[in-house]
């Protein structure tokens, strides 16, 4: 199948990292910059024909990104004492879901679903990108800068093995 150039408003482009996408907290910009590397990997396999390896690969990484970067935000958020804490773990749970519920779609047919799940990847990606990282990220911006020694050190000694796996 020819590569077809993204409905919903992406532009096949790859995304770059700009300061406005800044979070103000370098270890939590650095994980978003490893997302967007992330969108931007399945930019070039959506539409085309993407081997299932590198798909497969994505959603290893997608999913780890949720649970490390994610504990990481949630305790800089705690500390700062965000406000807006629950509701923004709901979104990272939703997020969590999706990535499961592709996942075992993907499973049932790995080489038949590559080229579809890269694209349905890059479209919940992107608007994810636009809609969680630049408005509900940016939320507690304000808060980590009032606390941003705080917040960093939060973020740095955050370790994967805090992080608790589970398929429930
Ligand atoms: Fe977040």
């Amino acid at each position: 199948m020819a590569k077809t150039s993204k409905q919903s408003g992406d532009s096949g482009e790859p995304i770059r990292w700009t300061t406005a996408m800044s979070v103000g907290v370098p270890e939590l910009d650095e994980d978003h910059k490893g997302l967007i590397e992330v969108i931007n990997l399945l930019k070039q396999h959506a539409g085309a024909e993407a081997g299932s390896d590198v798909i497969r690969q994505c959603l290893v990484s997608l999913m780890r990104y949720a649970q490390v970067h994610f504990g990481r935000e949630e305790r800089v958020m705690t500390v700062c004492t965000f406000p807006g804490l629950a509701h923004h773990q709901e979104e990272h749970r939703a997020f969590v879901d999706r990535m499961k519920e592709i996942d075992r779609r993907f499973a049932d047919d790995p080489e038949g679903l590559s080229a579809f799940v890269a694209e349905e990847l890059v479209d919940y990606l992107s608007s994810w990108l636009r809609h969680h990282i630049l408005i509900e990220d940016m939320a507690y911006r304000s808060f980590a800068e009032h606390r941003m020694a705080e917040a960093r050190e939060a973020a740095r000694s955050f370790r994967t093995s805090q992080v608790w796996f589970s398929d429930s």
